[in-house]
């Protein structure tokens, strides 16, 4: 089925800015805002929660096929619930963050997670008539149609040292090369099932290493005023 609504994708690796970026832009259209990170997530936390083995694949695959997420839409007030337990904040636990990745490389994981994705684009985008979604595979595989496709990334450097400080309050070298094993690690493995350090064909880069995050959100919109125009 196509996409309703006018849908900006926006992709990228760890510590482009991209959830921060992406709610603020959502907020400043009055757009609705999908995280599918949060979704990985989610059914990162329900595999655990129900004692499934992260490392066998099938296992995984299984549970996602009754996972009873309830993920909302409004950038000011995002809710995460599984089988009606709130899991805004046990998602962001170091214990899932280093753990996601086994679970968003199973393909039927991923085949399933992108219907249900298309399915919550398409029904907050005819409600207020349009969503911001982000991820790693949204220009490419969710919504190689959306309306406007953007790949934000930042150099190495700008990305450990941005995320080092939100984990660590700071980013001097011994935060850093903390910093460096989570996300470095986490996004080559990522990176095994989609591409999100090269734009695809019709797909727009847009460099946030020198920009601060109000450059950034303008950038953004920038792209979006131009394809709306
Ligand atoms: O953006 P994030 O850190 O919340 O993403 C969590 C994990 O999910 C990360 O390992 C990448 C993966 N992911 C994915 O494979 N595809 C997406 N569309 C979004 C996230």
């Amino acid at each position: 089925h196509p996409l309703s609504g006018f849908v900006v994708a926006i992709d990228g690796p760890s510590g482009s800015g991209k959830s921060s970026v992406s709610k603020q832009v959502a907020r400043t259209l009055g757009y609705a805002y999908l995280d599918t990170g949060a979704m990985y997530r989610a059914l990162t936390w329900w595999c655990l929660d129900r004692h499934v083995d992260l490392d066998d694949p099938a296992a995984v695959a299984a549970a996602a096929e009754d996972f009873p997420l309830d993920i909302g839409t409004d950038p000011d007030a995002p809710h995460v619930l599984v089988g009606g337990a709130d899991v805004a904040e046990a998602i962001r636990e170091t214990r899932i963050s280093t753990s996601v990745s086994k679970v968003a490389t199973v393909i039927p994981v991923r085949e399933l997670l992108r219907l249900l994705q298309r399915q919550l684009i398409s029904k907050a985008g005819a409600a207020r008539g349009g969503v911001v979604v982000e991820g790693r595979d949204i220009t490419t595989v969710v919504a190689p149609d959306a309306s406007v496709r953007i790949l934000l990334t930042a150099s190495e450097e700008a990305r450990l040292a941005r995320r080092s400080r939100e984990l660590h309050g700071d980013a001097d070298e011994t935060s850093v090369s903390a910093t460096r094993a989570q996300i470095v690690d986490r996004d080559r493995l990522d990176s095994t099932v989609s591409v999100f350090t090269v734009a695809a064909d019709g797909v727009t880069t847009v460099d946030t290493s020198e920009l601060d995050f109000d450059g950034s959100v303008r950038a953004v919109l920038h792209i979006v005023a131009a394809a709306r125009a």
